[in-house]
């Protein structure tokens, strides 16, 4: 009999499902939020009430194109956080109560595990995936975050933001500059078209492989602040430079860091995931960089790398390859714990 597992995640402004097979992905549904683009970020009461909306017909539309009806699922995976309590809630509690009603197992997944795992995804038998160990620059919204990965169940988080995420950089300084949330794609589209040694943000100096994002916030705040007094029209005239400079500094601080975690952690295989690994510019450089030190770049598909169940269910899948089983009574947790 097949192993079928459904994936729910909800844990931000996402709510999707996916169906895994024997291990090979059948279906991956994603409804995302417009509500937030007014509010020029997620409100999570907001993304609480769309998951709400969203659940059902989500899952049954996954299982739906997977070609499995409910009664064939073998268990359950969800993502049990770090994210938003009030979505992670919406998805929990609807994996907790499909869970019972099938009598089936559930499957508690960490959402920045989920998104290292998303290299295991495997859509055909013949798909490649990582040898371990490797490293995994983990760059989201939320988290910046260099990641030993030794196996499926033991990853070590040895670099991540002291402040704010890449994501956050990308967002925040696209939303100065006038451009919709999120701003990172916005600036990946603009910087194409841009010089990105225009202009010159600082870059931090932290020691060992920690980032720091926010002193370029700063300073590209500082930037625009000063050009404006001269020229009120000065950002429509230097979007794409601006979108590029900030790109490339983005671009270099992450590199930097990753050249000195692979010295500390001399490993064969670099992965990148995360909302911001679908930038142009970072898959580019975290391509180069691998060709220039020999190891091999795993670059994950576009869809893949923001928030997607088929990442969830992957991970589960790890688990129930292991009969780890999670309980009913486990709450979701919001904040980064492992
Ligand atoms: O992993 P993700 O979907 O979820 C959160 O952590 O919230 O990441 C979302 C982040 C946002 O900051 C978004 O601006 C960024 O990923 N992002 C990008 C691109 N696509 C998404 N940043 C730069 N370039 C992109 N093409």
């Amino acid at each position: 009999m097949s192993v079928n597992i459904l994936g729910i995640e909800s844990s931000c402004d996402d709510t999707s499902a996916a169906v895994i097979s024997d291990g090979l992905l059948r279906s991956n549904v994603i409804a995302s939020q417009k509500v937030h683009e007014a509010y020029g970020g997620v409100v999570p009461e907001l993304a609480s009430r769309a998951h709400q909306e969203n659940i059902v017909p989500v899952v049954s539309e996954a299982l739906k194109r997977a070609g499995i009806d409910k009664t064939e699922l073998t268990a359950i995976a969800f993502t049990r956080g770090p994210g938003l309590l009030g979505s992670l809630l919406v998805g929990t509690s609807f994996a907790k109560g499909m869970a019972i009603g099938l009598d089936i197992p559930l499957l508690d997944v960490n959402h920045l595990h989920a998104h290292v795992l998303s290299h295991f995804i495997r859509q055909k038998e013949d798909d490649e995936v990582p040898e371990f160990p490797f490293l995994c620059l983990l760059v989201s919204g939320g988290n910046s975050q260099i990641v030993v990965v030794r196996s499926a169940y033991d990853m070590e988080i040895v670099g991540k933001t002291i402040d704010d995420a890449a994501g956050e950089a990308f967002d925040k300084c696209a939303k100065v500059m006038g451009l919709p949330y999120p701003g990172g794609p916005h600036i990946d589209r603009l910087a194409a078209e841009g010089n990105p040694k225009a202009f010159r943000f600082s870059k931090p100096h932290i020691p060992g492989l920690d980032y720091s994002f926010s002193g370029l916030k700063t300073s590209f705040l500082y930037t625009l602040r000063d050009r404006l007094k001269e020229d009120p029209e000065f950002i429509e005239k230097n979007k794409a430079d601006l979108a590029a400079s900030l790109q490339a500094t983005i671009i270099a601080i992450l590199i930097d860091k990753l050249k000195k975690a692979l010295e500390a952690y001399p490993v064969k295989s670099i992965a990148i995931g995360g909302g911001v690994s679908a930038n142009s510019g970072v898959r580019k450089a975290v391509e180069e960089f691998c060709l220039r030190h020999g190891v091999r770049a795993w670059i994950p598909e576009r869809a893949f790398t923001t928030d997607n169940a088929a990442m969830v269910a992957t991970a589960g899948y790890f688990k129930y390859l292991e009969k780890d089983f999670c309980d009913l009574s486990l709450p979701p947790f919001s904040r980064v714990t492992v």
